[in-house]
């Protein structure tokens, strides 16, 4: 029987002591090397989903912390557990050991036990829990298998249970790895066996793994994501898991979780409520007898003050703040405290912290404008530290924050409860990449095609798709259920100031357009495809709904009447809000994709498309609707998505008469895309004064009159090294200053593989930096 532990009780076991300072980390300390071994925390921890902070399971939706251990509910290949804060760095001893069951075997036994030798090519520990090689060293069947080798385990095919430790101990560069199994009541030994390989083969991360078969990799796109399930293994419970020795680098600031990472904004109500900011924690899936309160203290005049609590969403796993009034002027340092309540009494407080920046005020506001991270690259170290040093007031996420294929082993389509944690397991890969930008600066994240599972998205309203044989890609709706998007909603986009018009779409799904009112700067934020029509209302020619392929053809047929972009409560929000000039001087429209189709070629380097209905360049009427909207506020658009940054003068009536639109650069380009529209020989007008290919006035594929300033075409991307690899592919990031006095906009393009602070122009895609004055958004041109 478990022993009922009531919030109130839990909390009588605190003390005011036990919160520490303002440590800037979570509270627990980091293990010492060559102390006691490390041991699991799962006997005291309730069943739920989250195994806890020191662990990465693959994939999470697989795994319970139940009865004690960490359970593996899919007997498909490939599922892991690593360890997070202990890396086999050197050619020390070491020694693991675990209790497993075995719960369920199907047609054959996969086997459990320990994978060691885990390491990407950058050998970084969040990196390396998503690959697949590593030496297996377990329990199959009747045997014990370490790398090649098997030996005979007496029984072993009826044992439910052993214990089995692993050694490694360095013998010249050699190490000698012995694996142990031994009985779980007598202790006696049952088997044993011994290995030795080169010591470099075991370096990286250590994991649990059930089921060896290599499995796990891409995106398995099925209806009825079972993804990766496999018939013919077998299921186990890990327990005790210990881990010690001086081959280890302990570092207990790699935990993640149960506070994962929190967003905030900070925006000027202009109403009796003054500023308010607005706070997300965000934790792993937690269990029903869990505490579901994170507490909001912040410091004062040097002391730490309790705000508040609020309560964890059980499908989203977001704790939202909300507090009006804010004192905008000061800096102020802040603290998540979740009191994790365990099963036997104890308590443990994580703690998450961070800034809550000052509204800047008597200078410019600086803006990073990011997009499109795509997992080959993850954890896109030199533009989450690129961040960290420049030290934004903003942070702008503008979509596809994951990808099906991220982290591996599919999605999950049907079942809400399963798709909800499927979804939040990528998306705690964008927390993991740039959680030290978002806890000092104010972060705004807009949810895109991807990150609702699929490869483009036309809202239609939210209605249901109807998927038929065709796909995902060209249907009007959402095809996740809405539970679910209403999850990525939450966890995108919770903390942003309020919604200017909350009332849903259909099914119930959330919408989020609004505005925010920051450092003299007013910003529309915008779901430019939650409403907008799919292509099978027109006919592409190309027996592609959504790809125009034939140059010859006349795109002005897809401009049918009725076809809708923002839609009417969008249009009336921007209309509003572009004539609203209340606490700002300078505007920018925030939005997922460029209201143009900027790229000519797509998928390959010679992949010709004349128009991508999926740009925000269709449908050709609403599009110029939208910008007349924006004219008068002279805004600067910003946005992503297209995996190509450009820069770009929207043309309505005559060329340059409207709004300017800086598309960043992916944070890791995926699927490429390219404007060459000199090696189409597509005629222009009036290329800049800089004289760079592929710029000037042009009517692209869709019709739209649009002014090329500058574009930063990819490579093919080949590089082993996925850094390299994500700079071939024009991956990088924007970066905005807003100059509230002089009424500019001082925009960078920034390439992947840089340090943005060094000053080098070979930093910026070519074309970039540039300056432009508000009035050139309304046509007043003054760039040549
Ligand atoms: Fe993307």
């Amino acid at each position: 029987m478990k022993k009922k532990l009531t919030r109130r009780s839990s909390l009588k076991l605190l003390t005011a002591g036990t919160l520490a300072g303002f440590a800037g980390r979570e509270s627990l300390p980091a293990q010492t090397p060559g102390a006691k071994p490390t041991l699991d925390t799962w006997a005291r921890t309730h069943d739920r989903v989250f195994l806890g902070g020191e662990y990465w399971a693959n994939p999470m939706e697989d795994w319970r912390v139940s009865e004690g251990g960490a359970e593996c509910l899919n007997t498909g290949a490939g599922r892991s557990v690593h360890s997070l804060t202990h890396q086999i760095d050197k050619n020390r001893a070491f020694t693991m050991a675990v209790t497993l069951t075995r719960l369920e075997k199907l047609a054959t036994d996969g086997g459990a036990g320990f994978r060691i030798g885990l390491r990407s090519e950058i050998n970084e520990h969040r990196s390396n829990c998503f690959v697949l090689n590593g030496l297996n060293a377990g329990w199959q069947g009747g045997k014990l298998l370490l790398g090649p080798k098997t030996t005979d385990l007496p029984d072993g095919a009826t044992l439910p249970k052993i214990r089995l430790s692993l050694t490694g101990a360095p013998q010249g560069d050699q190490c000698v790895l012995t694996l142990t199994a031994t009985h779980v009541e007598t202790g006696a030994e049952l088997a044993t066996l011994a290995h030795s390989v080169a010591a470099e083969q075991i370096l990286g991360n250590v994991s649990l793994a059930n089921n060896f078969a290599p499995g796990g990799s891409g995106a398995a796109k099925g209806k009825k994501g079972k993804a990766g399930a496999n018939a013919g293994g077998g299921r186990y419970r890990f327990q005790n898991w210990t881990l010690a020795g001086d081959a280890f680098t302990v570092n207990g600031e790699q935990r993640f979780g149960p506070i994962l990472w929190s967003m905030y904004s900070l925006s000027d109500s202009r109403s009796k409520e003054g500023f308010v900011m607005k706070l997300s924690a965000l934790t792993g899936p937690l269990g029903a007898e869990d505490n579901h309160d994170i507490e909001l203290h912040i410091q004062k005049d040097g002391a730490w003050k309790q705000l508040g609590s609020a309560k964890l969403d059980t499908d989203a796993w977001t704790a939202t703040f909300r507090l009006p009034n804010w004192d905008e002027k000061h800096a102020t340092p802040y603290k998540l405290v979740y009191r994790e309540a365990c099963k036997d009494g104890s308590t443990f407080p994580h703690e998450w912290t961070g800034i809550i920046k000052a509204n800047p005020a008597g200078r410019p506001l600086r803006m990073a404008a990011l997009t499109c991270q795509n997992d080959y690259a993850f954890p896109y170290a030199p533009v989450a530290e690129n961040l960290l040093k420049l030290d934004p007031d903003l942070v702008f996420f503008s979509g596809d924050q994951l990808y099906e294929s991220h982290g591996g082993f599919g999605i999950i389509r049907d079942d809400a409860e399963r798709a909800i944690l499927n979804y939040l397991r990528k998306f705690y890969q964008h927390g993991w990449a740039f959680r030290e930008v978002m806890r000092n600066a104010p972060t705004l994240c807009l949810p895109d095609d991807h990150d609702v599972f699929q490869g483009n998205i036309w809202g239609e309203g939210g209605k249901p798709m109807d998927v038929g044989d065709t796909g995902a890609s060209s249907k009007g709706g959402y095809i996740q259920p809405a539970r679910m998007v209403n999850v990525v909603h939450k966890t995108n986009c919770a903390h942003h100031p309020d919604a200017y018009d909350t009332k849903p779409v259909l099914q119930d799904i959330s919408v989020y357009y609004g505005d925010m009112v920051y450092g003299g700067v007013g910003f529309a934020i915008l779901a430019d495809r939650q409403w907008k029509s799919g292509p099978e209302h027109v006919d592409t020619g190309s027996g592609r709904a959504d790809h125009v392929m034939d140059a010859e053809f006349d795109t002005s047929k897809l401009d049918k009447p009725g076809l809708i972009l923002l839609g009417e409560r969008q249009e009336q929000f921007l209309k509003a809000w572009a004539n609203d000039w209340r606490g700002h001087k300078l505007k920018a429209v925030l939005s997922q994709t460029v209201f143009a189709n900027v790229a000519t070629h797509h998928g390959n380097f010679d992949g010709y498309l004349k128009a991508d209905l999926d740009s925000g360049g269709w449908p050709q009427t609403p599009r110029n609707r939208t910008i007349e909207l924006m004219r008068p506020s002279m805004a600067l658009h910003i946005n992503g998505d297209q995996h190509l940054t450009t820069l770009v003068q929207y043309g309505v009536d005559k060329q340059r008469d409207s709004n300017w639109s800086f598309c960043t650069p992916a944070i890791a380009a995926g699927y490429p895309r390219w404007w060459r529209p000199d090696d189409l020989k597509m005629p222009h007008t009036n290329r800049p004064k800089h004289g760079l290919p592929d710029t000037g006035e042009y009517i692209e594929g869709l019709g739209n009159k649009a002014y090329v300033y500058a574009v930063g075409n990819p490579q093919v991307g080949q590089a082993p090294n996925r850094y390299d690899k994500a700079h071939e592919k024009a991956s990088g990031f924007g970066f905005i200053t807003f100059d509230t006095e002089k009424l500019t906009y001082h925009i960078e393009s920034f390439r992947f593989l840089i340090d943005a602070t060094d000053g080098k122009a070979s930093n910026q895609f070519p074309g970039w930096p540039v300056t432009l004055h508000q009035k050139e958004n309304r046509g007043e041109n003054l760039l040549d």
